[in-house]
């Protein structure tokens, strides 16, 4: 009972050291693949007809990565789009601090130079 509880408190310990040990883009990679993929899908261009690209040169990543950030913890509705962006990709537990390394991975893996 007491080796169990031990191993508990070493893996609770373990996990968040080890995320933010990583690079931010890496930390973001991995929260993308939970919360993200299912509407922006695996290449960043959305799975839903309609969705913006992530990929798409005056698409949202033409924006600072404060308002990038507004958008990921607030979620977003465009005027012209009949799809909602949950707040938090509707993710409650997402931190500010996974918003800004997910901000660091869509920059890493969609942007352009
Ligand atoms: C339920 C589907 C869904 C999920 C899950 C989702 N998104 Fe979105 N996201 C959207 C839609 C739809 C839009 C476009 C919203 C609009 O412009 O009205 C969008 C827009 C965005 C934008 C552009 C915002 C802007 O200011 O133009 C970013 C960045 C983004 N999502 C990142 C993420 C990240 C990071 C996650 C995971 C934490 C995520 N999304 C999870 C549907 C989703």
């Amino acid at each position: 009972m007491c080796k169990r509880w031990k191993l508990v408190a070493a893996i609770v310990v373990l996990v968040p050291v080890g995320a933010a040990a990583g690079e931010p883009a890496a930390a973001g990679r991995s929260l993308y693949q939970q919360t993200c993929i299912a509407c922006h899908g695996p290449d960043g261009r959305g799975v839903l007809p309609g969705m913006a690209s992530l990929r798409a040169a005056d698409g949202p990543l033409s924006q600072t990565d404060e308002v990038l950030l507004r958008s990921i913890l607030d979620g977003k509705q465009s005027a012209n789009s009949p799809l909602t962006m949950p707040p938090r990709g509707g993710n409650p537990s997402l931190t500010e601090a996974d918003a800004r390394a997910l901000v660091a991975f869509l920059r890493a893996e969609f942007g352009r130079p």
